[in-house]
């Protein structure tokens, strides 16, 4: 999805300190040749596919799909190599830092699968690595700190604000500042400033043009597009493969997490008002004295209180519906589709899926296509701790 001049409606832009302005500048130079050259998009879609294993397969999950009476299919971007949609962003970063001649790679880490696909793709283009992880963050996401360390990456636990994303972006931006002239910092989500949501969005893209030929094979369209959001990567990469049908309804799912109220959840469109964020206008969880919100979300990769600037314009045009579902919702999917189609789910997606299983009703006899973007290995340890204090 093309910006306008970095902008999407009034959404978007570069709302930082000058003294950036020159890596965004060769940044935003660095992605249009890269994007016009041959060459280079056969590089990438080559690593996407030897390297990261896509295609992705399209799964219709019979068993759900039996129990609730709709057609439910999988994007199955769990199947990737490091476990989540993530990868198909740091390969192409990773290509351009070493287009534009970095030797060091910096990066922000909510659940680890940004950090252990920036780590891998570090280590497959021999880049330097260095991953800020909020400390909350750590402490959930401990198996995806080991491997980013295994893969050569430094990991720097953030101790600022609430130890979650938010505070892990802050402080690349700090480093990205200082380091300008080595550093790429490989962004991992469709927020921040111009050209990232528009770049991040297009090396994404490739899981909306996978999805949409299967349907095509199959000589029908989704009624349905669901997909979870935090920054809202997934969600874009699946949706511009059908933005342009307006039968398809795409509904994105955010984290309603405790409850509704201020500081409980990361429900950024539903909750949120607009302001300035991390580099870019969109809508964002702040209070009165437009302070950033304490987030809250049962699954690290939704705990963020801003969101990309496209999902705010399609917000506000209505082409997508943006909801929220409950921890409680999202860990009882995640125990559905586990038991029911043998597939271990991430937390993430888990609320994408929970929404579906919510409508049932209203989606009866429909061809559901909800992107799974991740696999739940990460999440085992917050499975567990929620399984004991149930019983
Ligand atoms: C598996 C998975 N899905 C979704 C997300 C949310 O990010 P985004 O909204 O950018 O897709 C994350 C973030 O870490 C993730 O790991």
């Amino acid at each position: 999805m093309r910006s306008n001049n970095g902008f999407y409606g009034e959404y978007g832009g570069q709302f930082v300190p000058e003294i950036l302005i020159p890596a965004l500048d060769e940044l935003e130079r660095a992605y249009q040749e890269f994007r016009n050259n041959d060459e280079s998009v056969t590089e990438f879609d080559r690593y996407l596919s030897e390297y990261a294993g896509r295609p992705t397969p399209v799964y219709c999950a019979k068993n759900i799909s039996k129990k609730y009476g709709f057609h439910l299919y999988l994007k199955r971007e769990d199947l990737l190599h490091t476990g989540a949609h993530k990868i198909n962003n740091t390969i192409g970063q990773a290509l351009l830092a070493r287009f534009m001649k970095k030797s060091r790679v910096i990066a922000e880490t909510g659940a680890g699968q940004h950090g252990v696909a920036t780590a891998t793709a570090a280590a497959l283009f021999g880049l330097n690595c260095r991953i800020y992880m909020g400390s909350l963050d750590v402490e959930r996401q401990m198996p995806n700190v080991k491997k980013m360390k295994l893969l050569g990456a430094e990991v720097v636990p953030v101790e600022e604000g609430l130890r979650t994303l938010k505070d892990a972006i802050s402080a690349s931006l700090k480093d990205w500042v200082t380091n300008v002239t080595d550093t790429h910092y490989l962004l991992g989500t469709v927020a921040g400033p111009h050209p990232f949501p528009e770049m991040v969005a297009y090396f994404h893209a490739v899981t909306g043009r996978e999805a949409a030929a299967y349907f095509r094979g199959k000589g029908i369209l989704p009624d349905c597009v669901v997909a979870c959001v935090g920054g809202g990567s997934n969600a874009m990469g699946i949706f511009q493969g059908f933005l342009d049908q307006p039968d398809v309804a795409l509904v994105g799912v955010e984290a309603g997490g405790r409850s509704l109220n201020p500081g409980d959840n990361a429900a950024t469109l539903s909750r949120g008002t607009r302001g300035i964020f991390q580099g870019a206008l969109s809508y964002l969880l702040q209070d009165d004295h437009c302070q950033v919100q304490d987030v809250h979300s049962v699954s690290a990769g939704l705990d963020y209180a801003g969101i990309g600037p496209q999902h705010s314009f399609l917000k506000d045009t209505g082409r997508v519906r943006y909801t929220h579902v409950n921890d409680g919702q999202a860990l009882d999917a995640f125990h559905e589709l586990t038991r029911l189609e043998g597939i271990i789910p991430a937390l993430e997606p888990s609320h994408a899926l929970a929404w579906t299983l919510n409508h049932s009703d209203e989606l009866r006899g429909k061809h559901v296509l909800v992107n799974l973007s991740g696999r739940g290995d990460k999440d085992l340890g917050i499975i567990e701790r929620h399984t004991r204090e149930d019983r």
